[in-house]
């Protein structure tokens, strides 16, 4: 398709300048002195599918921030792809942490750096990019509706409604979605599941005030050193949850599927060297691919209470609090993982504290089939642009609503993703390869047109 590679390279600046200004725009969706930016962004968003060549865009206010809905239909008899995306971002502290600010993009060493710049303003403006390529040159194989949402990283809680009352308008063939990551440019792979979320909080509260450590220390159940064994106790010697119950429904993988999982390229002293540690974790009997990939987690996000100024204060304090997330994997549902949690922690919880645990967003795990049209269009579209077969394999991470297409829209979803691990998504110093970005607009049609293909058209 030389007319869509003529295009990409005679606008290539353009493609990137815009990027950067929509990475210029603080859309952090969890604060709410943002509320106006992550607004702005809407619109921006909405502007940029209205010059791509959409035939119609719009804003759709929701109880929380809006969706931006927009679509090009060029034929009512070729299949419909529907594109999801996320332009709000994560908050970005630690800002002293950066090494140039979040929200002013720069360019170094051929990397985007600002908070947003894969998760996911640069992974979802590709696609609007790769509509204004197709649709320039004439060559739209598929129809394209898009839904780029603004809470995705605050738990996408309005986003369900909005399937539900928008079906007909969502109709599709297939959700199409970049918010993920692949091995690395020279081993090119498609994620083929997701993990779910259920994310609690921990409150205990030890005496009914704060005490001087002196007085009382040695006397009262201190509820910081109560929550701390607590949460100590959640993985075994072979760290495994301990939570009964918490893995009752999750289904070992066959041998045929391990050997799949584990032939992905993965060094161990690599990844180790990367991320400064001195030695790999994790549950017994399983390799790291497994470990991210398959198998359910549990892990401390926040802990606080007490003191934590500067210098020293000898207190005893009254409360003690916790965030704590864990990951699953398929057939783990989100709510009876919530219930089994709460449980178990107040049933190890010593008497002389009380324990109080909610629960904020969960999400359910998804697996995408490796043999459908979709994932074989997304596959061929890989191995036409990067010269390779996609390897499959299975994202750590989790995006509740893919769940959601399913049950509530009947639609299966393409993980396309052209992020790397080493992004920095959600840290400091977030970044995305220029080239990864311009790989993703060169391939995205390729998606279309072969989907389009396979379907018979
Ligand atoms: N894009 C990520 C999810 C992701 C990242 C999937 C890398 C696979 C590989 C998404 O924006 C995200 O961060 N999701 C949150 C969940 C959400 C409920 C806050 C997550 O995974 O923590
Ligand atoms: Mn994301
Ligand atoms: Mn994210």
């Amino acid at each position: 398709m030389q007319a869509w590679k003529d295009y990409q390279s005679q606008n290539k600046d353009r493609f990137l300048n815009e990027l950067l200004d929509l990475l210029r725009i603080p859309s952090i969706s969890a604060d709410s002195k943002y509320r106006d930016d992550v607004a702005r962004c809407a619109e921006a968003v909405k502007a940029s599918l209205l010059s791509a060549g959409a035939d119609k865009a719009e804003i759709v206010p929701t109880a929380g921030h809006p969706i931006v809905y927009g679509e090009k239909i060029v034929d009512p008899s070729k299949p419909t792809v529907l594109v999801y995306g996320h332009y709000d971002v994560q908050p970005p502290d630690p800002l002293d942490l950066w090494t140039s600010g979040p929200f002013e993009p720069v360019i170094k060493d051929g990397k985007i750096y600002a908070r947003g710049a894969c998760d996911d303003k640069g992974q979802m403006f590709m696609h609007v990019k790769a509509l204004e390529v197709m649709a320039h040159s004439g060559e739209l194989p598929c129809n394209i509706k898009f839904m780029i949402e603004g809470e995705e990283e605050v738990g996408s809680s309005n986003l369900g409604k909005f399937l539900e009352d928008h079906r007909e308008q969502l109709k599709a063939d297939i959700v199409l979605v970049s918010d993920t990551s692949m091995i690395s440019m020279e081993h090119p792979s498609i994620e083929s599941g997701l993990r779910g979320l259920a994310y609690m909080e921990v409150e205990v509260t030890g005496p009914n005030r704060d005490l001087h450590s002196g007085v009382y220390g040695g006397a009262v159940q201190n509820p910081i050193n109560a929550l701390c064994s607590m949460i100590a106790s959640l993985h075994d010697e072979n760290n495994h949850i301990t939570i009964p119950g918490f893995y009752d429904k999750v289904k070992e993988l066959s041998d045929t599927e391990k050997t799949a999982l584990n032939s992905a390229p993965f060094n161990q002293k690599e990844y180790n060297e990367e991320l400064g540690i001195g030695k790999e974790w994790g549950e017994k009997g399983y390799s790291n691919l497994e470990r991210t990939g398959t198998r359910p987690t549990l892990d401390c996000n926040g802990i606080w209470g007490g003191y934590t100024g500067e210098g020293a204060k000898t207190v005893l304090p009254s409360k003690a609090f916790a965030k704590i997330s864990m990951r699953l994997v398929p057939n783990q549902g989100s709510d009876e993982i919530a219930k089994l949690f709460t449980q178990h922690l107040e049933s190890i919880a010593p008497a002389g504290v009380k324990i109080k645990v909610t629960t904020h967003h969960g999400g359910e795990p998804v697996v995408t089939p490796t043999d459908s049209v979709a994932y074989q269009a997304a596959a061929k579209a890989i191995k036409t642009t990067f010269g390779k077969d996609p390897i499959p394999t299975r994202g750590g991470g989790s995006i509740p609503i893919v769940a959601l297409f399913e049950s509530i829209l009947g639609l299966k979803t393409v993980l396309l993703g052209f992020g790397l691990d080493n992004d920095n998504i959600h840290s400091p110093n977030e970044k995305y390869d220029v080239a990864n970005y311009e790989k993703g607009i060169e391939t995205i049609p390729y998606f279309h047109k072969f989907f389009a293909e396979m379907q018979g058209n």
